[in-house]
Formats: structure tokens, sequence, C-alpha cells
């Protein structure tokens, strides 16, 4: 018989087709997110996995599917994945990179200018019927043109993210990394390599586009955000958890920094009521990546992953390349 697969959430039905070529399928009909409990019981005599970033891959879950080769995650995060217990169970882990790129950096400057330039407060005012006259001051924002751009965290987004800033916007582009970029790289980006303490002090705008790690909790905390200017913009399109979202509604209710973009939450979906109680953010539920084409393009690139190790033993975008063959 073949080989059984569970796609943990609904993904489209040309990936489920795709997959229908090789595997028997089992499809999370509703779309309901499985707990730890349900996704053991679903991956009972299954070999591989697709999941996104609702389903946690832990210990606990390997030693419990002792079937399960291959966990394929639609994302370029991976903070849903112990990896380490993945790789010691000798399971193939996967994650979506490069076809994202573009489309969340599109998506981090979207979300910049609608912070800077105040769009939804002000597309709120006007829905409130509160717009009776024009002023000359009405939602004046931040400037983003020539403005300074600091980004933290200087991955393949981050990049694509100092280009649009550089090129399009004539900005000064700063960027704080684990590891200095390469010179032609940083000069591609025209971004310039400063301390984690300059990038606070001196971004005009700082987007955050590191991975979420225990080292990365709370990276943009009270602390951090006592260090920036009092006009500046903070924008997170990278994972909840990175910024401590009380202290940052704390510094936004007391004008200590001017606005703020999120895409991500701590907990979310919930959303820490503080957030929800400040007028000078812009809220958006976890959609960076969100295109037809790049979600398309994720969900096939899973998939491929999933087809490639399990027919042929084949490796498309590992995360623990080391492990193929071991199960
Ligand atoms: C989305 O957050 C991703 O990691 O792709
Ligand atoms: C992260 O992997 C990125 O592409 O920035």
């Amino acid at each position: 018989s073949r080989p059984s697969i569970l796609v943990a959430r609904q993904v489209f039905p040309e990936v489920v087709d795709k997959l229908r070529q090789h595997f028997d399928v089992d499809t999370n009909e509703d779309d309901a997110p499985l707990d730890a409990a349900q996704l053991v019981a679903r991956l009972q005599g299954k070999v591989g996995v697709i999941t996104t970033g609702s389903e946690r891959v832990d210990a606990a879950l390997v030693t419990a599917c002792p079937q399960l080769r291959i966990v394929a995650n639609i994302a370029v995060g991976y903070n849903n994945f112990d990896l380490p217990a993945i790789t010691a169970a000798g399971i193939l882990a996967s994650n979506t990179p490069d076809v994202l790129t573009e489309t969340t950096a599109d998506f981090g400057f979207a979300l910049l200018l609608a912070t800077a330039r105040r769009l939804t407060e002000s597309e709120h005012f006007l829905r409130a019927g509160q717009w009776n006259r024009w002023a000359l001051d009405m939602f004046a924002g931040a400037e983003v043109n020539g403005s300074t751009l600091g980004i933290l965290g200087m991955g393949r987004i981050g990049q694509a993210i100092a280009r649009r800033g550089a090129h399009g916007f004539n900005m000064n582009v700063i960027y704080h990394n684990r590891s200095q970029l390469d010179a032609t790289t940083e000069a591609e980006c025209k971004a310039r390599y400063v301390s984690k303490e300059e990038l606070l002090k001196t971004s005009d705008h700082l987007i955050l586009v590191l991975p979420y790690s225990a080292s990365s909790h709370h990276a943009i905390g009270a602390t951090e955000i006592a260090q920036m200017k009092p006009t500046a913009t903070l924008v997170n399109i990278a994972r909840g958890g990175i910024v401590d979202d009380a202290a940052l509604a704390a510094a936004l209710r007391e004008k200590r920094i001017a606005a703020a973009g999120l895409d991500v939450f701590e907990g979310e979906p919930r959303v820490h009521p503080d957030l929800l109680a400040v007028p000078n953010i812009v809220l958006t539920p976890h959609i960076a990546s969100a295109t037809i084409a790049t979600r398309k393009a994720m969900a096939h690139l899973a998939a491929d992953n999933v087809i490639a190790y399990l027919t042929e033993g084949k490796t498309v975008t590992p995360l623990n390349p080391e492990v193929a063959g071991k199960r």
C-alpha cells in the first residue's frame, strides 16, 4: 500500500492533488488547528506531515510517532519546531525559504508606510464620520523618503527591505545582525552595519526581521524602546515574542515612540488588549507573505520537499540535511 501523510491545515486543492499522486493523504477538512494529542493521533502510521506555524513539533511528538520521516513547514520561520529533537529522532525537517522573500519585504514596506503615514488611524477617522473639515496638520506623520531605516536581522528578507529603502526611497539604511554581511552584499543593499545600540538610537524607522529563538525573546522591550527616538516608528514582521507587547503598548500610550506596525503578536491569534487600546498603531493578522502566488509557492515547496524525500530520498530545502536517510 502507498505511504500515508497528513496535511495538518487546509492548503490549495492543487497541492493536495499533487500529493495524492504519491501518497494516501489525510487532510484537516474543517481547518481547525490540531492540538498536541490530536496531532499525535492523526499521525499514527504516517511517514510525513505538512505543518504550519500553528502546529508544534517537539520531542514528545516525535517519540509518539515512530514512523514519521519528514516534517515540512509551510513557513520560513520554524520556531514551532524543536529542531534538535527532530534531528535526534532522525526526522528530516524543511521550511519554505526564498519563495516568500520579496513578497514579505513588500509587506514590511507597506506596514512601515502605513504606520509612518497613519493610514489606518486616518481611515477610522473618516469612516467614523469625523471628517468635517480639512486641516493643515491633519494626520501629519513621519517622513519616510530620505530618512534613516534601521533593520534588525539581515537575512534574505532584511536585505530585500534594505534594497527597497535605499534604491526606492533614498533612505540611509543601517542594520544590526549576529554577523556582518560581506562587503559586496552590503554595497548592493547600500546598508551599513552598526551596533544594536546605535541602531536603536539613530533609526527613524526600525523594522524587525530576525528569527525567533530564546536569544531573540523580547529583543525589543522597555529598555530598548527607551533608547529609540520619540519620533520613531517600530515595525515587527518577524515573530511575536521578539517584542514585549505590554511594554510597547505602554510606550505608545505615553508617546515615548511615535507609532508601531505589527503583523505578529505574543500568543497570537490573541492580541494584547493594551495594543488594541492605543490609536498610533497599525495591526495586521500575520499576513506578510500572503499573496495568492506566494502562499501557493510556499505550499507547493512544502509538498515538493515531502515528495522528493519520500519517493527518492532527495532533499529540497532541508533544515537538517545531515539526517537524510536515517529513518
Ligand atoms: C511566516 O511567518 C513565515 O515564517 O513564513
Ligand atoms: C529568513 O530566513 C529570511 O529569509 O530573512
